[in-house]
């Protein structure tokens, strides 16, 4: 039995950056006895020395194993992903020689935690699978160990963290609304339903609604919560379930929704790249990621039907697209690659979008609506100002055919003291797809829940 809590040596954490332990291994600490625990990340052997590199989600160490050690039984059938405790002294590593942060650990005593399989179910048989996504998947448990999952998953909580760091920093209040609901925000379509004790009840879509409702007592609010889309596509950008950053913004304009938007963007990923140990994480994913130029670019709805005729980008009917079309993923997607930059596509027309969408007063075709497109993945971000006269309110309610009963709580917004005011939602895992440089959204979540998908 390993006896965890023993004092000597010092157990340390292998990680590098901001985490980094006390020891400074090149300098007046070299030689420091320590113990480390971790689990075997890869493993090589070298005529009678065995090098393993340990991995406890902190960073990695190269572990070195040499003379008797290197002979034991554990030693020469030690298996990938085996967790194990180690006790050495730190070194530099030689000249010419290469290790994770530039050190590591010259072993004298190690104990096995937990063996891993080797042969037919070693970890690199099971997450290797010829590379097919859907078994990859079947073993999410295991390719979260890898460099890219964790990596990507490491930015993911360096992303969110900044996104309440900015917040905060702008003065606004977290709130927490309901997952579980009885109104639509984004069309019936989508919407999963369930019985709530012999009611009809949803997963929510998005907590806009419920967010309007808290600024009267808040001010400017956000909250990063779970959305839920019964989506009936398979694509690269769409899950069941995703983790949605939502903000409402009192006593604004459209233009100040859409310079708060550039300053959120671009603030959150000056934090994320003020991390060190996140930065270079970004830089393995992402080598070519710039920041954002600002301002971002702003096109309207009616340019993009223009430019996407313009260079021959056809719509769903394989159509030249026509003013009212909802473009389409591939078309948005072709277009914002080919500017290569942030795009606030603007004035969407108002039979495209949702009920609660104020029309524009120079353009009544048009509401004040906003989508943010980044190259690579498409849409981000989706947002508006919202109707906040009661009469346009009810009148939309009506037109969409939806009964205004269930709503009397957010119609009440418009009784008690109204004001125009504006919000969005930006899809985080699309976000991580855009900042890591990664295919799907499927890989910026710990575990995807899409149509077809609800394991592991
Ligand atoms: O454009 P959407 O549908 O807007 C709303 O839900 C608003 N009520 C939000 C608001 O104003 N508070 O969704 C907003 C964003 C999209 O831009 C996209 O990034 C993400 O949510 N999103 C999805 N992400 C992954 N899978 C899905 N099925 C998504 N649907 C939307």
């Amino acid at each position: 039995r390993i006896n965890l809590g023993e004092t000597r040596p010092e157990i340390v954490k292998l990680g590098s950056g901001e985490r980094k332990t006390e020891v400074d291994y090149s300098s007046s600490d070299r030689g420091t006895r320590v113990r480390v625990f971790g689990r075997v990340h890869r493993e090589r052997k070298q005529s009678r020395v065995l090098f393993v590199t340990l991995r406890d989600g902190y960073g990695l160490m190269q572990c070195v194993l040499t003379g008797p050690l290197s002979q034991t039984f554990d030693a020469l059938t030690l298996t990938r992903e085996t967790s194990m405790m180690i006790t050495g002294e730190m070194w530099e590593v030689p000249p010419g020689a290469h290790a994770p942060d530039n050190r590591e650990l010259h072993a004298d005593y190690f104990e096995i935690v937990g063996k891993a399989p080797g042969g037919e179910d070693a970890v690199t048989n099971k997450v290797q699978a010829k590379g097919d996504p859907q078994t990859l998947l079947d073993m999410r448990h295991l390719v979260l160990r890898g460099d890219t999952a964790s990596s990507v998953l490491k930015v993911r909580d360096a992303v969110e963290f900044a996104f309440n760091v900015k917040y905060h920093e702008l003065g606004y209040t977290k709130v927490s609304p309901p997952a579980l609901v009885q109104t639509q925000v984004e069309g019936g379509s989508t919407l999963f339903s369930f019985d709530y004790y012999g009611e009809e009840a949803y997963l929510t879509q998005s907590s806009q609604l419920y967010l309007e409702t808290a600024i009267p007592f808040a001010g400017n609010v956000y909250c990063i919560e779970k959305s839920f889309r019964a989506e009936k596509s398979l694509t690269r950008r769409h899950l069941s379930e995703y983790t949605h950053v939502e903000a409402e913004l009192d006593f604004i304009t459209f233009d100040d929704l859409l310079a708060h938007l550039e300053d959120i963007i671009c603030g959150v990923l000056s934090i994320v790249m003020g991390n060190p140990r996140i930065a270079a994480m970004l830089q393995e994913l992402n080598p070519d990621f710039q920041m954002p130029e600002r301002p971002f670019k702003r096109m309207r709805y009616s340019d993009a039907i223009d430019w996407l005729r313009e260079h021959n980008i056809p719509n769903e009917n394989d159509q030249p697209h026509q003013f009212g079309d909802d473009i389409a993923e591939a078309a948005e997607r072709r277009m914002t690659d080919i500017i290569n930059r942030p795009i606030f596509l603007t004035h969407f027309p108002a039979e495209i979008k949702a009920f609660y969408m104020p029309k524009d007063k120079d353009d009544p075709r048009v509401t004040e609506s906003v989508d943010c497109l980044m190259p690579g993945v498409g849409e981000i971000v989706g947002g508006s100002m919202r109707m906040y006269d009661y009469d346009e309110l009810m009148a939309a309610y009506k037109r969409e055919g939806m009964s205004a009963d269930p709503y009397y709580w957010y119609t009440d917004q418009r009784r008690y003291g109204t004001s125009p005011h504006g919000g969005y939602g930006l899809g985080l895992e699309r976000f991580l797809a855009w900042l890591c440089k990664q295919h799907t959204v499927r890989d910026t979540c710990l575990y995807p829940r899409y149509m077809g998908r609800c394991k592991p």
